[in-house]
């Protein structure tokens, strides 16, 4: 089976083969970079942008792949959770292929895209814990099977990816945040400044960055003269050192609610063998080791997806789309696309578990 996959939920155009051997035979990625100047995504400008790219993205993914668009079994286009200027346009241009080709149409979730990923790169069976952690999301779940998610904790305001986006414009270092922070972040001390680990002591595994963010902000301000943050006068080592603590902060707080998670996920699931990280945050190294040494301390077996499938792209759509289409799962053509679309609304609600972000 021979699934294309469409994303174009925030500011990636992407679209991929792949199929059900799991094998990868193209991955066209577009990354925008429009939105460099004003540190986060502008909707319309990522909209437009999608608009004027979709059709290259496509041929780009036949192209590379050798094939024709009448190889394919089926469409899946992330139909949401995103900005619904770009979602719509990826759902268009999908539905409008599969209404062309007479093959079935997927409207996929794009959380559940990240979520699969793990299965597709590396040998990982249900049911798996899974750290959820994007620019939009950051949740720990437990991943039952297709559309089976048991959500254990979310953050209560800002995710982890949005805060290394918003740290990285208070210092100015441009966007998206999160790789520019990893590598300040590693010429830096952890140590030197104090920040706080909200919820730390909560009893759930919820999450929240925003005071963290604040303490961070803070600091900056301390380096101008006035108090204004876009008068603060740092040197490149105290950038380094504000990053670096920033971002063992950050780690901290997943790891110390994944580690909660995991007793749940043992009590809930004794069969489970698997701790798995997915999302753009994942591509972070520093995490991803600290999320290795826990899974080993917990006898768990971790997984991740390779760097450059952790942020968006077509790969993780095409992926989902052939895990729902082996279950007959295809949605009609008036599909309407969602921006929001929690995937645990299915799901009985656990007690303690939080629900604020979808
Ligand atoms: O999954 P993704 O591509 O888009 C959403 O679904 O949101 O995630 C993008 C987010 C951004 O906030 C970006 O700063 C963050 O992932 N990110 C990282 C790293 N690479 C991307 N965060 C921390 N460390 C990284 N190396
Ligand atoms: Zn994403």
């Amino acid at each position: 089976m021979l699934v294309l996959g469409i994303e174009s939920s925030c500011d990636e155009t992407a679209a991929a083969l792949v199929n059900d051997k799991k094998q990868i035979l193209s991955s066209a990625v577009l990354t925008q970079m429009e939105h460099k100047n004003f540190g986060g995504v502008v909707p319309e400008i990522a909209a437009r942008s999608h608009l004027e790219h979709i059709d290259e993205i496509l041929e780009a993914a036949f192209h590379q792949a050798g094939c024709q668009p009448q190889d394919i079994d089926a469409v899946a286009a992330a139909a949401g959770p995103g900005l619904i200027g770009g979602v719509t346009v990826g759902v268009m241009a999908g539905k409008a292929l599969a209404l062309a080709l007479n093959k079935p149409f997927i409207a996929v979730n794009h959380l559940e895209g990240h979520a699969l990923t793990p299965r597709l790169t590396s040998d990982v069976s249900y049911p798996y814990l899974l750290l959820l952690t994007s620019g939009g999301h950051c949740q720990i779940l437990i991943v039952k099977g297709v559309g089976e998610f048991e959500r254990l904790g979310t953050t209560i305001d800002d995710a982890a990816g949005e805060a290394f986006d918003k740290v990285a414009k208070m210092l100015g270092l441009g966007y998206p945040g999160g790789p520019i922070i990893e590598k300040m972040a590693a010429l830096g001390d952890e140590d030197r400044f104090v920040l706080p680990r909200p919820l730390y002591n909560s009893p759930d595994c919820n999450l929240s960055f925003s005071g963290l963010k604040t303490a961070v902000r803070k600091i900056i301000e301390s380096y101008a003269d006035d108090g204004l943050i876009e008068h603060a006068v740092l040197r490149k080592r105290d950038c380094a050192d504000i990053c670096a603590g920033f971002q063992k902060a950050v780690t901290d707080c997943l790891l110390h609610k994944l580690r909660k998670a995991v007793a749940i996920f043992r009590q809930r699931c004794p069969q489970g063998r698997y701790m798995v990280v997915a999302g753009g945050v994942a591509a972070n190294i520093y995490l991803r080791e600290h999320l290795q040494q826990l899974a080993d301390t917990e006898n768990l077996i971790f997984a991740a997806p390779p760097i450059k499938f952790c942020t968006d792209n077509g790969v993780m759509i095409a992926w989902a789309g052939i895990e729902r289409a082996q279950k007959d799962l295809f949605n009609d053509l008036d599909f309407k696309p969602r921006p929001r679309w929690p995937l645990d609304e299915n799901a009985p609600k656990a007690a303690g578990a939080g629900g604020v972000k979808a």
